[in-house]
């Protein structure tokens, strides 16, 4: 693998902050075997299950353990390696949390991305850093279109808002101490922003997301209580926003200042489906699964439909999705199916699988 994205992450020592969640493990697993000298930082809260301990550690450069929010910690960590890239994926990531705890959202997700790019900005060696946001920063209005990157930022709940801010922060760094402009002369470091919408794949153990409750009560031969049936998402494998980070990372390393920008990551554009839809082939996969749906009176707000436009990056960074949703679905159920049933981890076969079909896709990362 150390070919992938033009062979520009083998010895490369990257930060990956939030290495311990659910996309943030299947990357620095990525990373690793792409030959990059992988240091992991992230909260020492791990879910249970956790992907990150099944994977093992062994591949790892370092990892820490440090909270975002104490910047002399994460500056530390910063000036104290010889960084060359950033991703920072951490994140209080859960909608429904973020009703319960917004203040914990709003520091977490905005000021302890102003410490992680601050921090940044201290150690020359840095060429750049992706910051992850997510679909949710976009102001939604419901309104069945898909959103672009000149879309205007908003977000309803706590994490949504606090997912808007996180680009504010990003798009304030920027414009006034990374302007695309003065590259090269003022400054050398590329700031780059991602937008990817709901995330599915084996490994995740976040509280309140749909295919981690579904399958952790299928092991146990529960139903789970599904709250909005109707509601649309772009489902993607956790593998393409990834494949979309690390593309934007190569371009950061090799001094593609035009990345300094936002970029969406989703599924093709007709390719939305209804949670019933997913759990209709969840369900043919694992027969264990059952769900049922009862009337919820005082559900807090949630989004009904959001979908992304993704011609930027089709077009400027010729990214395309490698899985369709369909088989993002069948990767994700028959992981966990995998997990539960033959105690096995099939990262790796569908990390293998995944290069191998972009590949075939003639996917510009893999030539
Ligand atoms: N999973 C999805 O469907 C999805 C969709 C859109 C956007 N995102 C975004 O992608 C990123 C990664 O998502 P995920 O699903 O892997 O989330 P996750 O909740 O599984 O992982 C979050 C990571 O952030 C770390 N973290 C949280 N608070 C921290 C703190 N104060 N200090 C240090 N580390 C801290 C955790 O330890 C963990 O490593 C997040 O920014 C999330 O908002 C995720």
């Amino acid at each position: 693998m150390v070919n992938l994205f033009g062979g520009v992450y083998q010895n490369q020592t990257i930060l990956l902050i939030g290495n311990t969640g659910f996309k943030g493990s299947w990357m620095a697993y990525w990373l690793s075997k792409m030959g990059a000298k992988v240091i992991g930082y992230s909260h020492k809260t791990l879910t249970s299950p956790c992907h990150f301990d099944l994977l093992g550690k062994e591949f790892y450069h370092e990892y820490i353990f440090g909270d975002i929010n104490d910047y002399k910690v994460i500056e530390k960590v910063v000036k104290s390696n010889n960084i060359d890239l950033v991703f920072h994926l951490a994140a209080q990531s859960l909608v429904r949390y973020s009703y319960s705890n917004p203040l914990e959202t709003f520091t977490t997700n905005v000021i302890g991305t102003a410490n992680v790019i601050e921090a940044s900005k201290q150690n020359s060696n840095i060429k750049g850093i992706v910051v992850v946001s997510s679909d949710k920063c976009y102001e939604n209005f419901e309104d069945d279109r898909p959103y672009n990157e000149l879309d205007r930022m908003g977000g309803y709940d706590p994490y949504s808002a606090s997912k808007g801010c996180t680009e504010l922060v990003a798009n304030s760094y920027r414009s006034s101490f990374f302007n695309k402009k003065d590259f090269g002369t003022k400054h050398n470091f590329i700031l780059a922003s991602a937008r990817a919408g709901n995330v599915i794949g084996g490994g995740d153990w976040s509280l309140d997301r749909l295919i981690p409750d579904v399958v952790k009560n299928a092991s146990q031969q529960q139903s789970t209580e599904i709250r909005n049936p109707a509601a649309t998402r772009p489902w993607q494998h956790v593998l393409e926003p990834i494949s979309g980070y690390l593309l934007l990372g190569q371009n950061i390393l090799q001094k593609n200042s035009s990345v300094s920008e936002g970029w969406n990551f989703g599924p093709a554009n007709n390719e939305t489906l209804s949670v019933k839809e997913v759990l209709g082939v969840a369900t043919k996969i694992w027969t264990e699964i059952s769900y049922h749906t009862p009337e919820q009176l005082n559900a807090p707000h949630e989004a009904k439909l959001l979908r992304l436009d993704i011609s930027k990056a089709t077009k400027e960074l010729d990214w395309k999705p490698v899985w369709n949703t369909l088989t993002a679905i069948e990767k994700t159920i028959e992981w966990y199916k995998n997990f539960y049933t033959n105690k096995v981890l099939s990262t790796e076969s569908d990390l293998i699988t995944y290069v191998n079909q972009a590949t075939e896709k003639n996917c510009n990362w893999t030539k």
